[in-house]
């Protein structure tokens, strides 16, 4: 029996068809990475699996169990990280996980050392004792990421699980999850980041618009966009068609100024310095030229010739992102600093929707994941009394 099995699930806002038809399955013990730009409707598919959001249509069975008709049954066997950190602001760290703990029927013995070790797994250990209002996002994160592993879920729904984390906390989540699945836990994650994906996944799912558009292991994907990609920025729009014509089959043009040249992993260097070379020749200014891995936007350019989601992405003030300059050059920079500001090589790497929150998701989901926590403890406490 899979983990997970959706067939032909719909959900709707008003309007807004969020999932339109999704067919899914999730083997036991496999990783899943649901890869999606804002808005694709990864944390309404996730919600209808935790059994918070009802479907409009469809059939979706986690466990073998049915998650409208059995959910209390999915909800003792679950766990979800949310995408919006739901811990209590007053509570310590430590606090915050004793409770839950006890929430979710440890006895207080049981609590108190599963708490422990959680700190010390997460690296929270220093601001244990702090209310979780000091705590900043990435150890709020964290933090959040803990409560749900008090007890062991069979299987385990992250909602990106390390948007806006600097690159220690990420590594460090990727670290806990990967140790997880060791134990025998399923896991579907959501996340915006091919490579995040890529790092963690057993097999990707590509979601856009509500519908799956491509699933396959990360190289799968990566093969449909090429290794890495040379990104040009140009000084003047005017010129694009000159650069697309001097850098051959392998570039396309992402926006007015921006052309990006899909290379394989290999002699990298030399690419890009070729890349150069073909575009000083063809009397061209560039602004700004880099390399790096490709993001979600190289796998939707190819899946469908579009980048991730314009009419979102413009809809939300993020339009002016897509002309950022990259600011990633060849390779990640230094990473691994936790005490510097959040700093996300992936979220860096010229995603135009990494950093494009959506406004309205936001707003409903802040007040939506308090009480997704709350259902899920409140299930839990139920059904085991
Ligand atoms: N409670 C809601 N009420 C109205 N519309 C909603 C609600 N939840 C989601 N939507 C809409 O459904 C669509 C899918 O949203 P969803 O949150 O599932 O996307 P997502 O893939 O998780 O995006 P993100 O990467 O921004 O988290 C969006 O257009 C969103 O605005
Ligand atoms: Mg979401």
């Amino acid at each position: 029996m899979p983990a997970v099995s959706v067939e032909g699930v719909k959900k709707s806002f008003g309007s807004t068809q969020a999932l339109a038809g999704v067919d899914l399955e999730v083997a036991r013990g496999e990783i899943v990475g649901l890869l999606g730009p804002n808005g694709a409707g990864k944390t309404t598919l996730v919600r209808v699996l935790a059994t918070l959001l009802p479907p409009d249509g469809g059939r979706a069975e986690v466990l073998g169990l049915d998650v409208v008709r059995q959910a209390a049954q999915v909800r003792q066997r679950i766990g979800l990280t949310g995408q919006q950190a739901a811990v209590d602001e007053i509570l310590t760290g430590r606090e915050n996980l004793r409770l839950f703990g006890e929430l979710f029927h440890l006895s207080v013995a049981d609590a108190r050392r599963r708490a422990d070790e959680l700190l010390e797994r997460f690296d929270l250990v220093e601001a244990a004792d702090r209310t979780a209002r000091t705590y900043s996002g990435g150890m709020r994160r964290r933090l959040d990421l803990a409560s749900s592993l008090l007890v062991r879920p069979e299987l385990l729904f992250l909602d990106e699980p390390t948007t806006g984390l600097d690159p220690r906390s990420r590594n460090s989540i990727w670290e806990v999850t990967r140790e997880l699945v060791d134990e025998g836990t399923t896991l579907l994650l959501t996340t915006q980041y091919l490579e995040e994906a890529d790092q963690l996944a057993d097999r990707i799912v590509v979601i856009d618009h509500g519908r799956i558009i491509a699933e396959g292991t990360g190289d799968d994907l990566k093969e449909q966009v090429g290794g890495q990609v040379v990104e040009v920025l140009l000084a003047n729009p005017d010129e694009r068609r000159t650069a697309l014509a001097a850098l051959g089959d392998h570039a396309h043009p992402v926006g007015e100024v921006r052309v990006h040249v899909g290379i394989d992993g290999e002699h990298a260097l030399q690419r890009v310095a070729q890349v150069a070379a073909a575009l000083d020749e063809a009397g061209l200014t560039v602004r700004d030229l880099g390399l790096r891995r490709p993001t979600l936007d190289d796998v939707f350019l190819q899946l469908t010739g579009n980048p991730p989601s314009d009419a979102e992405v413009a809809g939300n003030g993020h339009a002016h992102s897509g002309d950022r300059p990259a600011d990633v050059h060849v390779g990640d920079g230094p990473a691994g600093d936790g005490a510097a500001p959040a700093v996300d090589p992936t979220a860096a790497a010229g995603d135009p929707t990494a950093a494009a929150d959506d406004p309205t998701a936001a707003a409903s989901g802040d007040t939506a994941a308090a009480g997704d926590r709350r259902a899920h403890i409140n299930a839990r406490g139920e059904d085991h009394s």
